[in-house]
């Protein structure tokens, strides 16, 4: 399992440290929460930002985009060359055109679903698209309660995906600690984000606790 620490949980005011820190301490990708105010009632980063973290990084990036304006947002990002962009089936109204869309950028596109969104919403992309993300709390905030059902969620997805597309990676986010990565792990997770959990402890030990 790969593991991606979410910089949201990082120290903004030594970024550039920090991104360097998880990269020397192991990590496999480096994700990123832009988010618009508007989809979520949060504001996080914008191409400055990220165009620093781009720099500093030594891993892939894999941007999460929780905005109302897809479009707008993958032409901004596709400069900085992450691994994956991932948008939110519940604000595309075109998704399989915006997955091709930033296919054609060479970057692999990837799905999200929220909590309380039904894998039926995207059944019919499984085949154009690289990953999907499953969020595991309500997007917005980092530090918030993993929802356990997400674990019935992926089941159903991994067994889903054996069917549409068995090269889809699956992806969570949201309240992933030492305490549900294994169960994570077991239900067929792929790649694993974290947070507050890595960036609340030394990052090389709580990158490896994550290593199950
Ligand atoms: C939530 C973000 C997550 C979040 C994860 O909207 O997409 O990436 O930062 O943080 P933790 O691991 O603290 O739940
Ligand atoms: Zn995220």
């Amino acid at each position: 399992m790969l593991i991606a620490p979410s910089i949201l949980a990082a120290n903004f005011g030594k970024l550039e440290e920090e991104i360097k820190a998880i990269c020397e301490c192991g990590c496999d990708l480096v994700h990123i929460d832009v988010m618009d105010g508007h989809f979520v009632p949060n504001l996080t980063i914008g191409p400055v930002v990220v165009e620093s973290v781009a720099k500093a990084s030594t891993k892939p990036l894999d941007i999460h985009l929780m905005v109302q304006n897809n479009n707008f947002f993958v032409d901004l990002f596709a400069p900085f060359k992450p691994k994956y962009i991932s948008f939110h089936i519940e604000e595309e109204k075109h998704s399989n055109s915006l997955a091709q869309k930033i296919r054609n950028y060479g970057i692999s596109p990837a799905i999200v679903l929220n909590p309380h969104t039904s894998l039926d919403s995207i059944y019919y992309l499984l085949e154009y698209i690289d990953m999907v993300l499953v969020m595991s709390v309500n997007p917005g905030f980092g530090g918030q309660k993993f929802i356990s059902n997400t674990l019935d969620k992926i089941k159903e997805l991994k067994d889903m995906l054996e069917v549409r597309n068995p090269n889809c990676l699956i992806e969570v986010d949201g309240g992933v600690s030492d305490e549900n990565i294994l169960e994570l792990k077991k239900s067929g997770v792929d790649i694993a984000v974290a947070g507050s959990y890595i960036f609340s402890g030394d990052y090389k030990e709580r990158i490896k606790t994550l290593r199950v």
